[in-house]
């Protein structure tokens, strides 16, 4: 059979239904679980502080008057990402090892099965609007360092300083006290002399927060985006999970959706979101799959060193309303969500299976 005509056959194939069986045992993807019937909005976050409580309030107006999932989940990260004191995320945010915040986030629309994400972006406060453009106004899914700060000028976004001084005084200080040996700092002569004085000599510890906002629309329709400065003093040019769709976030409009914080690098590897939306189709809980993931990354490492226990989190919900939180190695903050439904804004306690970090 030529190139040609095994494609039709295919193509023909699927039409016809028999798609099915030649994916073998696969669910069929094409048919939401809830489809035709509307359902009980909902929206999370995995920030849990005052910006995230905020967030939710905001973002859920958009889904009280009947709006999209997608416009209420750009709303909530958008509130989040221009918060200056929030050290994770959008202006604020803490930078690489160079002095540079490079953004990462992506968005992913259930409904159009659309996705879009940047990565490295720079002197842009809310990436997760330009992962919204990329997804809507190109053809692309993602886009990355000086390629995507130019796509989102040409869409009207603002260059602008997202350092704010504040994040900067956190890096000099990390900076001076990489190692007594280089010659960042205050003279040598006045390091440690007696009688005080010199800088600060406390360490300044690296930090990998991320805010997840997951929806459900009262059309039953899913979307999630998932935003992040990333690792602080990372390597120029890291790239994290956030924007990798799969590994920070995922969206199946027939399932629910799943977001991580926490250390990318496992992440990535784990393509954890995918494998939590996974887990859900498979009639899973969203606070089993969570769990489940975390299971699956303990297990790889031990593998390869016993006493490793990565620090991540993930948040999860279905289209039914149910919602899941699980952490390990206390990375990405405590063990809880904040969720909006028609009964309010609560505070869902998740799991802390592996709460200690080796
Ligand atoms: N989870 C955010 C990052 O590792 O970049």
């Amino acid at each position: 059979m030529s190139t040609l005509d095994r494609r039709d056959f295919l193509r023909h194939s699927l039409a016809a239904g028999a798609g099915a069986a030649a994916l073998g045992r696969l669910p069929d993807l094409s048919v939401p679980r809830n489809a035709g019937r509307g359902a009980n909005p909902i929206i999370i976050t995995s920030h849990t502080n005052e910006t995230g409580q905020e967030a939710m309030r905001q973002a859920w107006e958009i889904l009280a008057s009947g709006g999209m999932a997608l416009d209420a989940v750009e709303k909530g990260a958008n509130i989040v990402e221009v918060d200056p004191n929030d050290h994770s995320v959008g202006y604020g945010g803490l930078p690489n090892a160079a002095g540079v915040v490079q953004l990462d986030a992506s968005c992913m629309d259930g409904k159009t099965y659309s996705a879009g994400s940047v990565a490295c972006i720079e002197n842009i406060k809310t990436p997760s609007s330009v992962a919204r453009a990329v997804m809507e106004h190109t053809d692309h899914v993602m886009l990355v360092g000086k390629g995507a700060l130019a796509f989102a000028v040409s869409m009207g976004f603002k260059e602008e300083n997202i350092l704010t001084p504040e994040a900067r005084e956190i890096w000099i200080r990390w900076r001076e006290n990489l190692s007594p040996n280089d010659a960042y700092g205050p003279p040598v002569y006045l390091r440690n002399r007696s009688g005080g004085g010199g800088s600060d000599r406390r360490p300044v510890e690296s930090h990998h927060g991320t805010v997840n906002v997951l929806a459900v629309d009262s059309n039953g329709d899913v979307a999630g985006i998932t935003t992040t400065s990333g690792l602080s003093w990372k390597v120029p040019g890291r790239v994290g999970d956030s924007p990798i769709i799969g590994a920070g976030l995922y969206v199946d409009n027939s399932v629910g959706a799943a977001g991580a914080t926490g250390r990318g690098e496992d992440v990535m590897k784990s393509l954890a979101s995918y494998f939590i939306v996974g887990r859900m189709r498979d009639g899973r809980t969203p606070q089993q799959a969570c769990e489940d993931a975390i299971e699956m990354i303990v297990q790889r490492y031990k593998a390869v060193n016993i006493d490793y226990v990565p620090g991540e989190k993930f948040v999860a919900l279905n289209k039914d309303g149910e919602v899941g939180c699980a952490y390990m190695g206390g990375g990405g903050g405590p063990p809880a969500l904040t969720m909006h439904t028609p009964g309010g804004q609560t505070q869902y306690k998740g799991t802390s299976l592996y709460p200690v970090r080796r």
